[in-house]
């Protein structure tokens, strides 16, 4: 079976004949009638609908207590989802996901298979949430599982993991491909019969996709990762599928000493709060799917200590880095052939975002001066090849977070400014056309 689509062959191949992966096959034990289990007829045989009649009043969504995951899963859980959840390991997915079990109003189930009871009682504590609403059930057997959560019935299942679940039906081991696509299926059919939200945790491969079958993520109705470097605080959850709301929105968490923080105004603890202006640095007006975000754009360049300068950038790809050096170079004349340069975002985000051109070449200028851009200013727009400055999208979003955190003044593609109406806040904007014109903006 391959690993990457699910497809079956009855013998090995080097090469799957449906999704093309190379050394995705690997041999499984399918019992007889496994996955046939799951297909039973459905208590009432369903009939088509007009739309106009299909019945949306039971749809009230349920209030996580939570701001940020609310957001995202499109204001909140419908009853009856299947929410899957991926991370790496250490992200805070278990932690996540019991801070939402605690603080529900309603009572949850919690199975893990793979801490104790012991362990989780120990996080809970560290998280200082009442614990009235809700129970732990260290099980991977699947059919116990549904056993325990028709017996509770639950307002919310959690599983942790979906890779520790193993059915009576299936001979394979746990987290094996045909495993965790039956234990899925046959939760959807448990969400969907009962209109018991279901949240399961899933873990991530070395490349970042969901372990198991990509039909996992076509059987769920809501796909979220959490991501975010284990070393830094933050924590970014987003929706890479969510049939109940868009896929633009974001949360941000912070991982602290009781568990995860929600940051309703991330922009603030992203920008440099202290009072001297260090050159170097650069404020970018980011858009994070549809969420605005200001953040840091620190550059250090020097001259090269050895033959081949070098370039390095973190949270920054350095194939769009190398490509605004060589613009820098031709088109505004500053020589940094010779020169070392860092890019670093600031807080550990990754942004790929092509507005924030500016603000890195901002902070390469500035750093390649040795003065600093004075701190009440921010950063947006691409850059091209030529020099110019192009536009970039949902401008008005980019000045309202500026405003908001009482920046004085913005720096905008010139090609923005048309058909922009009139500004709420007492920005100072200042066009840009070329490349050339920014050292001249930023100091004189
Ligand atoms: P965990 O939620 O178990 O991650 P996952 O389930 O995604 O593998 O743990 C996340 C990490 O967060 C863990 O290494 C310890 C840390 N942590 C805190 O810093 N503060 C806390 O309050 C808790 C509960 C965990
Ligand atoms: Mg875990």
């Amino acid at each position: 079976m391959c690993s990457n689509c699910g497809t079956d062959a009855a013998k090995w191949m080097g090469k799957c004949p449906s999704c093309g992966q190379w050394n995705t096959f690997s041999e499984q034990r399918i019992a007889r009638g496994s996955g046939h289990g799951n297909s039973s007829k459905p208590a009432s045989p369903n009939r088509p609908l007009k739309l106009a009649e299909v019945d949306t009043d039971q749809v009230t969504r349920i209030d996580l207590r939570n701001a940020e995951f609310n957001r995202v899963l499109g204001g909140g859980l419908v009853p009856g989802a299947l929410v899957l959840l991926g991370g790496e390991p250490g992200i805070g997915k278990s932690t996540l996901a019991l801070q939402i079990a605690l603080q529900l109003q309603l009572p949850s189930l919690y199975i893990s298979g793979e801490e104790s009871p012991q362990q989780i009682k120990l996080r809970a504590g560290r998280l200082e949430a009442a614990e009235d609403h809700c129970s732990i059930l260290p099980e991977t057997n699947l059919q116990s599982i549904l056993q325990q959560a028709d017996h509770l019935k639950p307002g919310l299942l959690i599983v942790d993991s979906i890779q520790t679940l193993w059915s009576d039906e299936n001979e394979s081991a746990p987290g094996t491909v045909s495993q965790v696509r039956d234990c899925a299926a046959r939760l959807l059919k448990l969400a969907k019969e009962s209109h018991i939200p279901v949240l399961l945790i899933g873990h991530i491969t070395k490349e970042g996709h969901i372990a198991g079958p990509k039909v996992l993520e076509h059987i769920v109705d809501t796909v979220l990762q959490f991501e975010g470097d284990s070393h830094h605080l933050y924590r970014i959850l987003r929706a890479s599928k969510n049939r109940f709301g868009s896929t633009s929105e974001i949360g941000v968490f912070e991982m602290t000493g009781r568990g995860l923080r929600e940051i309703p105004n991330p922009s603030e603890l992203l920008i440099n709060q202290h009072g001297e202006g260090l050159s170097g640095s650069a404020v970018a007006a980011h858009l994070e799917g549809a969420r605005p975000l200001l953040i840091e754009v620190q550059a250090l360049v020097s001259p090269a200590v050895y033959g081949t300068p070098q370039r390095t950038s973190t949270g920054f790809d350095m194939r769009r880095l190398s490509m605004l050096l060589a613009v820098l170079e031709k088109r505004a004349g500053f020589k940094l052939a010779a020169k070392d340069v860092f890019i670093n975002i600031a807080g550990g985000i990754r942004v790929d975002d092509p507005a924030i051109d500016m603000a890195v070449v901002a902070a390469i200028l500035s750093s390649t001066v040795d003065i600093a851009i004075e701190k009440q200013a921010c950063f947006a727009g691409e850059l091209g090849l030529s020099g110019e400055i192009r536009p970039v999208n949902r401008i008005e979003q980019r000045i309202a977070e500026a405003g908001k955190l009482g920046l004085e003044r913005i720096y905008l593609p010139s090609a923005n400014m048309k058909g922009l109406p009139p500004l709420k806040n007492a920005l100072e904007i200042c066009e840009l056309k070329r490349i050339q014109d920014l050292p001249k903006a930023l100091f004189g």
